[in-house]
């Protein structure tokens, strides 16, 4: 392979270098881009409370990274652990983050890191600390001044706030020390190659887009689907959070707004920005009094996974026997421009669903004349066949792939017709693995392109828009609607597309 040009190496500090994202996630990209040369010499400096040594960090670390490693790899990660150091500090106490700013300029100085390096905070901690992390940083001259800001970079994890008013206070006490261009919120979505392939996709061929609008498209359908249910304790944050907070108010909206925005004048960060905040001040809910006719609400029962039973939401490890938080939510909403005036856009997503699948859907609008049209009889059973719309389908995962779907006359003596499918699968044509999520953002924030990550005002948007909806539910003393586990939501979510004549898209996977 060869060396990559743009490394933007950097001294990467990880604050709650001890918990779960750390060793799932972070490492594991951060070994990833070193094997790929995108790191070679950046300190990576792991920060939290319990007391351990550079030794037991990498041990520790290694144990959970290399699971079954061949020998090129074990003896790649012996070169790359020599990066990986660990300092023991308290963030909630001030006091401490001088001893961090002498042992950050003793590593730098060991790896040789140029003078003017950046260097990025990774906060890989609970929000509540994000107030102290960041005083910590200012008081012990961690953030450089303004004309310099580009050498500190903060990454933040979700969430961000649950709700308008705690995601206006978490940007406040960000931007108290920190100017918002040293703000990177991720959004892992936006790290997955095929969701960076929407814009490309749309503004890098001349075809499709001009049928991307209101005059061509019948409607636009979103689906975050995932089986998985409250593994791993998770029962305990979702149980607090639900299917809007972690997934409709940012993956769900951010795919909703690279689909529809319109193109940006230069491809980059701002314009790409700005085009979305349109799409996002563009949003139309309906009205909260009415909102049963706009929003659907489930949550699972016990049902089947794959054949195997899963209890109920209700009954999940470390969630309130009573709760009503909802583990499914689908939307319908429109867009107030000139695009897509009158177009509904269908959104779902939710856990204990029959399959983990991403996909945009792109429905076409029917013919003008309905010219073909045959009666198929199998037995006594007769059907009258017809074309069926045109579908573009953006599948985000798994099985990568973009495919789209039209009518063909099927070979005979008559107009029978078929629908057919052409289909572009990522894996199938690029033999290469995609690049994970956190390894693209990661070296984006090294080089300091924040495109792939969330700006406050979009951030804010995204939560005055759910934000009456969460309001309105909280008021209500209704409950969700129940959905057996392994099926596609509760009835009203079918309703919620039938009362416009539409039907969800069924995703199949063998497709
Ligand atoms: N895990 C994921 O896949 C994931 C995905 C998306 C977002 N997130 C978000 O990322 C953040 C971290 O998640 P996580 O799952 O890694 O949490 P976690 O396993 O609970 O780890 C929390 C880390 O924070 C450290 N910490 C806590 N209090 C500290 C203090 N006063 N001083 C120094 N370090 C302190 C802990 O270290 P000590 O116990 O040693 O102090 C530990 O290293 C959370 O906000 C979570 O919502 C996580």
């Amino acid at each position: 392979m060869s060396a990559p040009t743009t490394t933007g190496e950097s001294t990467i500090l990880i604050f709650g270098a001890s918990g779960d994202l750390t060793a799932r996630k972070l490492v594991p990209a951060l070994f990833q881009l070193f094997r790929q040369g995108y790191v070679r010499t950046s300190p990576i400096i792991g920060v939290a409370r319990r007391n351990k040594t550079d030794a037991q960090f990498r041990t520790e670390l290694r144990a959970t990274v290399l699971d079954a490693a061949d020998q090129q790899t074990s003896k790649d990660w012996r070169r790359f652990e020599q990066l990986l150091h660990y300092v023991q500090i308290d963030l909630s106490d001030q006091t401490a983050y001088e001893g961090l700013v002498d042992s950050v300029a003793e590593l730098e100085s060991q790896h040789r890191t140029p003078q003017n390096s950046a260097r990025v905070v990774y906060l890989a901690t609970t929000p509540s600390l994000f107030d102290d992390a960041v005083s910590g940083l200012h008081h012990s001259g961690l953030i450089p001044p303004l004309e310099h800001k580009e050498r500190l970079r903060v990454v933040v994890e979700k969430p961000f706030g649950h709700d308008l008013a705690s995601a206006k206070e978490l940007n406040h006490t960000l931007t108290r020390w920190l100017h918002e261009d040293q703000i990177y919120r991720i959004d892992h979505y936006l790290g997955k190659e095929t969701v960076q392939n929407i814009l490309l996709f749309r503004f890098g061929n001349s075809i499709f887009e001009p049928l991307l609008n209101r005059n061509h498209v019948d409607n636009i359908q979103i689906t975050v689907a995932e089986s998985i249910g409250m593994e791993r304790g998770r029962g305990a944050f979702y149980d607090t959070a639900g299917a809007v907070r972690d997934v409709l108010q940012n993956h769900l909206l951010q795919l909703l707004c690279l689909v529809t925005m319109e193109p940006p004048a230069l491809f980059e960060a701002r314009q790409i920005r700005d085009e979305k905040m349109k799409i996002l001040q563009a949003l139309r809910p309906g009205s909260p009094a009415s909102i049963n006719h706009w929003v659907v609400r489930g949550q699972y029962s016990a049902g089947l996974i794959d054949g195997e039973p899963v209890p109920a939401y209700r009954r999940e490890d470390r969630v309130s026997p009573t709760s009503n938080r909802e583990t499914y939510v689908a939307m319908n909403v429109g867009i107030d421009n000139w695009r897509w005036e009158g177009v509904p856009f269908f959104l779902r997503t939710g856990k204990r669903l029959p399959e983990r699948v991403t996909e945009i859907v792109v429905q076409f609008k029917q013919p003008p004349l309905n010219l073909f049209s045959t009666v198929e009889c199998d037995g006594d059973l007769c059907d009258i066949v017809e074309t069926q719309p045109n579908q573009l389908v953006l599948r985000i995962q798994p099985q990568e792939s973009i495919f789209l779907r039209f009518s063909t006359k099927r070979p005979g003596m008559q107009y029978h017709v078929e629908p057919v499918v052409m289909d572009f699968d990522y894996e199938d044509h690029f033999s290469a693995n995609l690049p994970g999520a956190y390894e693209r953002l990661l070296l984006d924030v090294m080089r300091g392109d924040s495109t792939l990550f969330t700006r406050s005002d979009e951030l804010l948007a995204a939560w005055k828009f759910v934000t009456p909806v969460l309001q309105a539910w909280e008021e209500s003393l209704s409950s969700p609607e129940l959905y057996s586990a392994g099926t596609w939501g509760p009835p009203a979510a079918s309703r919620l597309v039938s009362e416009y004549g539409r039907a969800w898209r069924e995703p199949r996977l063998d497709e």
